[in-house]
């Protein structure tokens, strides 16, 4: 293994009651978590104290629809917190953990998702960041307007517009543009506000934002998916990129292709940051751990476990399967297998349905290591000096008792090793994961502007 200069850099991905699909059973969930504040607070507070760098926040815009038989039995997505009015609460008692949120290009409007994320980073002094997804979930389209979701290419070239425009509308006034100068009565300078005047395919946006540029010029942007669409978006615009990966080899066949094609736009390897999904289980054995995730599993009640595996396969129906016989070989479609990384894992050894639900309703698509803390932290480590991953965002199956465990057993272990932080170095979410602070597209504008209003003092002086 060879040595990396920096250090691995960990997300803690808040899903309400924990990522297992069962985890509102389990004594160590929070019952109510979608909707009970303090919980995000202990829990915000809990993770900076261990020097995370973010946490991290999923979403969707419409509840999950299908089968409400199962769907009563399982609260995920069904009633929570919008997540940007969420983190903005947890700016407010916090001061160095980052903090990002989900927001679909889909059903949402480039100005406001500008002036939303721009606020969250001035009220946070700049530790705010972006996950940019196109929607999972269909049923979004019905709550904005429209009978269908948009197209897979269709959603990626608005999401690649999408993107274009909220940056430009953070470039909307250069960083020194506000004076605030009593003394001359000016407030701005008028030359250092931009009007953006984009019209194309999708948005047509004025400008300029009514919020001044962002401390961190922009919040991090981070992008979640799996398909090579997505990898070529990703590849453009994504400075942390959220995916599942599941062994070393695929991880690090991804890790190098998506950093060699993001240099196709001009971009370095230490511009885009990999981290991947991580559920880790620990115990005091790798016997104690499978007892506790076949607990978990006990949990998963039988109609969940379809309706989990139903909406991950695509809608696929699974009412008349019998739970404990594989699916017949022609319902599992060729494609199924090969193109999405999300599930295909889960068709190894023609597992039964139960096997298979199981299996997903670990880590919802996301990698596991189980264990004890030195096998989970060996794990972290090969991925991450073998240039598999950059860092994590660590999924814990319950919460808030998975975070406690993680924080407890994993993080000293990690720190021991010279892996991870023991104190924040930088002030932004930014300088923490070691991303640059982009300049304003109207940089030169405002030198020049700056050689104007020079000229025009030394003329005034002749
Ligand atoms: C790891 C991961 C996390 C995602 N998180 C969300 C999310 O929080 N909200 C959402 O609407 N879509 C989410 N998505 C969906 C993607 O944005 C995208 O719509 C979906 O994956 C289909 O695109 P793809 O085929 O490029 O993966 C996620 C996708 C992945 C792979």
């Amino acid at each position: 293994m060879t040595k990396r200069k920096d250090l691995m850099k960990l997300g803690a991905f808040f899903h309400p009651t924990g990522h297992h699909v069962a985890a509102w059973l389990a004594p160590g969930s929070q019952i109510d978590a979608g909707t009970n504040f303090s919980h995000y607070v202990q829990m915000t507070q809990a993770a900076e104290n261990a020097k995370f760098d973010l946490i991290f926040l999923a979403d969707a815009i419409a509840t999950r629809d299908g089968n409400l038989q199962a769907l009563r039995r399982w609260p995920q997505y069904m009633a929570y917190f919008d997540p940007v009015t969420l983190l903005a609460g947890l700016a407010a008692v916090t001061k160095n953990i980052g903090l990002v949120a989900t927001a679909t290009t889909s059903f949402n409007e480039p100005y406001q998702v500008a002036r939303r994320f721009a606020s969250l980073d001035h009220m946070s002094g700049g530790r705010s960041g972006w996950n940019v997804v196109t929607s999972s979930n269909p049923s979004e389209a019905f709550n904005f307007g429209r009978d269908a979701h948009f197209g897979h290419s269709e959603r990626y070239e608005r999401a690649d517009e999408f993107v274009k425009v909220t940056k430009g509308l953070w470039d909307s006034w250069d960083d020194d543009a506000f004076v605030r100068d009593r003394a001359s009565a000016l407030y701005f300078d008028a030359a250092k506000i931009h009007y953006l005047n984009h019209k194309d395919k999708h948005f047509s946006v004025r400008g300029p934002l009514n919020v001044a540029r962002p401390p961190q010029g922009y919040p991090v942007i981070f992008q979640a998916s799996a398909s090579d669409t997505g990898k070529e978006l990703a590849a453009q615009i994504a400075e942390v990129i959220f995916t599942p990966l599941h062994d070393l080899e695929q991880a690090q066949k991804f890790y190098r292709e998506l950093k060699d094609h993001a240099a196709k736009y001009g971009r370095t390897d230490d511009d885009l940051v990999v981290m991947p999904g991580l559920n880790v289980v620990v115990a005091d054995s790798e016997k104690d751990a499978d007892e506790k995730i076949k607990y978990l599993q006990s949990l998963i009640h039988p109609e969940v476990g379809k309706e989990l595996l139903s909406t991950a396969l695509g809608g696929l129906d699974l009412s008349d399967y019998d739970v404990d016989e594989p699916l017949p070989d022609h319902i599992v479609s060729q494609e199924m297998q090969k193109t999405n990384s999300r599930v295909s894992y889960l068709f190894k050894d023609k597992p039964t349905l139960r096997q298979m639900y199981e299996n997903f309703g670990t880590g919802r698509g996301q990698r596991t290591v189980k264990g004890t803390p030195t096998a989970i932290v060996d794990q972290m480590e090969k991925w991450f000096l073998n240039r598999g991953v950059d860092g994590y965002l660590i999924q814990p199956p319950v919460l808030p008792a998975g975070l406690d465990e993680f924080i407890v057993r994993i993080i000293p272990e990690l720190q021991n090793r010279g892996l991870f932080r023991t104190e924040y170095t930088g002030r932004t979410l930014r300088e923490n994961l070691g991303l640059k602070r982009p300049t304003s597209r109207n940089a030169p504008a405002r030198r020049s502007s700056k050689a104007l209003s020079e000229a025009s003092a030394h003329k005034e002086l002749q």
